[in-house]
C-alpha cells in the first residue's frame, strides 16, 4: 500500500497528573518526570512532525499542565504551523497560564468532565476539589472565547447524567461535546467490571445524543463514541493502524496508538534516536498491522475490511490474547463469545471500589 503521511499526532508530554481517574488510558507502568523529553527534544519532534505532514497536534498527558514549559511547547508547535489542541482536566491551569498559552497561539482546548456534580466528579477523578477548580477555569476559557470541546468520558456511573452533561457543555460555551464511552485500555482495563455500562444505558445514550444533535444543530456538535462491546462491528481504531495518526510517549517512544505497548512482541523506535519520518514509514511496529494484507480470516474476505481494518489490535490482544486476531467485538469473530461473556458478567462487580490510577513520579 502507499503509506499516507499522518494527519494528527498525540504528544503525551507527561504521565504526571493530579487526578487518578480509574478509566485512564495511560499505561499501567507510568513514566516518571526523569524519563520525560526536554523542551528542546519535544520542539524538535514537533518540527519533524510538521515536516512529515502532521496538521493537528494534541498536547496531552497525564495532565499536560504539569509541564511548566507548556506555553513554550505550544509556541514551538505554532512556529511549525501545527494546529494545537490542549487536552486537559483544567487542574493546573490558571488565568496567568491561560494568558501565556493564548500568547503562544494555542488554538483549542479540550476539557475533560468526570461528572456533573462535585460529589460525583471528585469521586471518579479521585481528587477532592477538582470539580470546583475545573468550573472556574471553564468560566475563564469561555470569557476568553478560546474554542472549547468538552470531553465527557462516560461509563456506568455517569451515563445516566448525559442530559445534564449536554446542558453543561452548552452553558460552558463549548462548540463540541465528545460523549466518549470508556475504552478498556491501560488503567481502564483494571476497572472494566466497575465501569462497563449496561445495554439499557447504551441504548438510552444513543437516543439522547441523536435527539440533542437535532435540537442543538448550529450550537453544539457531537462526537459519540458508543461502548465497543455492544456494537456489531468494531471501529477503525486510530483510523487504521499506521494510517492517520501517531502518538509519542513522554520519553520519546513513538507508538501507533496509545495502548500499543501492551502488545509484547512489538519493538518501538524512539524519536530521540531515529528520525520521525523513518519511524512512520519504515518502523517495524508501524508496518506490522498496516493496511489490510496482513488480515486474518474472516476479515480477509469481508467487505468491511477497508472500513474498520479488522478493528482494534490492542482490544484483540486484551480479549483474544492475540493482537493479530479479528477484533472480538466483531460478531463475525470466532472469539466473539468472549465479549458476550463479559457482557453477561458485566455489572456483577459494578459496585466494588475503583482501582484508581496511581501517581507518576
Ligand atoms: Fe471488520 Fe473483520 Fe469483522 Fe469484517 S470480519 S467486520 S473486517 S472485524
Ligand atoms: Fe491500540 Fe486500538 S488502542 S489499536
Amino acid at each position: 500500500m502507499t503509506v499516507p503521511p499522518p494527519i494528527a499526532m498525540l504528544a503525551e508530554l507527561t504521565h504526571r497528573c493530579p487526578l487518578a481517574c480509574p478509566y485512564c488510558s495511560n499505561p499501567q507502568d507510568l513514566l516518571g518526570r526523569e524519563a520525560e523529553m526536554t523542551t528542546a527534544e519535544w520542539a524538535d519532534a514537533f518540527r519533524q512532525a510538521a515536516e512529515l505532514g502532521v496538521l493537528q497536534l494534541h498536547l496531552s498527558g497525564g495532565e499536560p499542565a504539569a509541564r511548566p514549559d507548556l506555553a513554550e511547547l505550544t509556541a514551538a508547535a505554532q512556529g511549525c504551523g501545527l494546529y494545537t489542541n490542549l487536552i486537559t482536566s483544567g487542574i493546573g491551569l490558571t488565568p496567568k497560564r491561560l494568558d501565556a498559552l493564548e500568547a503562544a497561539g494555542l488554538d483549542h482546548i479540550q476539557l475533560s468532565l468526570q461528572g456533573t456534580t462535585a460529589e460525583l466528579a471528585d469521586w471518579i477523578g479521585g481528587y477532592k476539589g477538582g470539580f470546583d477548580r475545573k468550573m472556574k477555569i471553564a468560566a475563564e476559557i469561555k470569557a476568553r472565547g478560546i474554542p472549547l470541546t468538552l470531553n465527557a468520558v462516560m461509563h456506568r456511573h455517569n451515563l445516566d447524567d448525559l442530559e445534564r452533561t449536554i446542558e453543561m457543555a452548552v452553558e460552558m460555551g463549548a462548540r463540541r461535546l465528545e460523549v466518549a464511552c470508556v475504552q478498556f485500555h491501560g488503567w481502564a482495563s483494571r476497572n472494566r467490571a466497575q465501569l462497563l455500562p449496561t445495554r439499557g444505558q447504551t441504548e438510552a445514550a444513543k437516543r439522547i445524543v441523536s435527539e440533542a444533535e437535532q435540537r442543538l444543530r448550529g450550537v453544539l456538535a457531537f462526537d459519540f463514541v458508543p461502548p465497543d462491546y455492544y456494537a456489531d462491528y468494531p471501529k477503525a481504531c486510530m483510523g487504521g493502524w499506521g494510517t492517520a495518526g501517531l502518538n509519542i510517549a513522554p520519553d520519546g517512544t513513538v507508538l501507533p496508538c496509545h495502548a500499543a505497548q501492551t502488545i509484547p512482541h512489538l519493538d518501538f523506535d524512539n524519536v530521540r534516536s531515529k528520525p520521525l519520518a523513518a519511524i512512520w514509514y519504515g518502523g517495524a511496529a508501524f508496518n506490522v498491522y498496516r493496511g489490510t494484507d496482513w488480515l486474518p480470516q474472516p476479515c480477509r474476505s469481508c467487505d468491511r475490511k477497508d472500513t474498520d481494518f479488522g478493528g482494534c489490535r490492542c482490544q484483540a490482544l486484551a480479549l483474544a490474547g492475540d493482537a493479530g486476531a479479528t477484533d472480538p467485538v466483531c460478531r463475525k469473530s470466532p472469539r466473539h463469545q468472549a465479549v458476550l461473556e463479559l457482557l453477561e458478567a458485566g455489572g456483577s462487580r459494578a459496585d466494588t471500589a475503583f482501582v484508581y490510577r496511581t501517581a507518576a513520579g
